[in-house]
């Protein structure tokens, strides 16, 4: 028996860091997938193929007379944790361990903020869950993808592998998730190449709250209601346009007060203004900063936006949200 399974990437769409200190934040699935196969083998072995996963900084130089290639190994090595843990809480439900060989490839660039990690992990458990015969929903399978992200992380919201297990729009505050009808956005996300840490972003911030508190306190404060507001759009009758434009107000608000807290660069913000410039009604860092990845709303405009993304320096990827979260794609006998 073979099984086929895929999980969507990450956006957060509003709220990153102020979620940290409380605030409610909403994130989205994104149609960029990872797709595991999973199937038993003879060896008793845990076997993993990693077929195609995206990392980033592929480094070219040259000597007098060679050409190397160096690619960030330790980063698509990390990924290889989480796909191992996911297979082994798996066996752990099922209460049987046997061999097998999972098969990954991904659409996915790995440490840009995209959720990679917790979109393997999910899609591991989605397809090896199945070949165990067990029956898992889609909440069972995003707390396991929580778990795997706890046992190799130490640390986690849960935020990444509960949007990429249920799919769609979901509010997250303080440990509660709700789902929010969708709205398609058409999006382009666009990625600087390089990846800035979480850990020390969120401590970077944290030291100047502590240091000026009455600055930064009314910044996580606004940032908080401006996901509120997002939230009332989001639920609103209006039409399309109407939401697609108070959107974009807010993503550019959200992304000014993320600059203000420090965790923009000159590539993110670059990749911003030229989003902009190029007819996007809004764009904004989505994550941690520092690197990593910005979205842009762009009706209409996707692929001036992705020219001027590219232009800028990025790596623009137009895609939308995705509805669905885990998927089966195909289970063969
Ligand atoms: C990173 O994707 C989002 C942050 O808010 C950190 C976190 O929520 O753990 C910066």
């Amino acid at each position: 028996m073979r099984v086929l399974a895929s999980a969507p990437a990450k956006i957060i769409l509003f709220g990153e860091h102020s979620v940290v200190y409380g605030k409610p934040a909403i994130a989205a699935a994104i149609d960029l997938r990872t797709y595991v196969k999973a199937e038993f083998n003879e060896n008793g072995r845990i076997r993993i193929e990693a077929k195609d996963i995206r990392t980033p900084g592929l480094t070219v130089s040259f000597s007098e007379d060679q050409i190397y290639f160096e690619t960030d190994y330790g980063k698509a090595a990390e990924v290889l944790s989480y796909v191992r843990e996911a297979i082994n809480l798996v066996m752990e439900e099922a209460g049987q361990r046997k061999g097998v060989t999972v098969s990954i490839t991904s659409q996915i660039p790995v440490g840009a903020g995209l959720g990679s990690s917790a979109a393997v992990a999910v899609a591991t458990i989605g397809a090896v869950s199945r070949l165990f015969g067990l029956e898992l929903d889609k909440s069972e399978i995003a707390k396991l993808g929580h778990k795997v992200e706890l046992l190799v992380q130490g640390a986690s919201s849960g935020i990444d592998p509960t949007v990429s297990a249920v799919g769609g729009f979901l509010y997250y505050q303080k440990g509660s998730f709700e789902s929010l009808p969708v709205v398609e956005l058409p999006i382009v996300v666009g990625y600087t190449g390089s990846s800035g840490s979480t850990k020390e972003l969120v401590a970077k911030v944290r030291k100047n709250y502590e240091e000026m508190p009455e600055i930064i306190e009314p910044i996580l404060n606004s940032m908080g209601k401006l996901v509120e507001k997002a939230r009332e759009v989001i639920l609103a009758e209006y039409d399309k346009e109407i939401k697609f434009k108070l959107l974009g107000t807010l993503m550019n608000i959200n992304h000014g007060l993320l600059d203000a807290l420090g965790v923009s660069t000159k590539s993110l913000s670059d990749l911003v203004y030229a989003s902009r410039e190029a007819g996007a009604l809004g764009a904004k860092i989505t994550g941690a900063g520092g690197g990593g990845c910005m979205y842009a709303l762009a009706p209409g405009k996707q692929s001036e936006v992705a020219t001027a993304i590219k232009i800028a320096g990025g790596m623009p990827m137009v895609t939308k949200i995705s509805k669905e979260g885990l998927r089966i794609e195909e289970v063969e006998k």
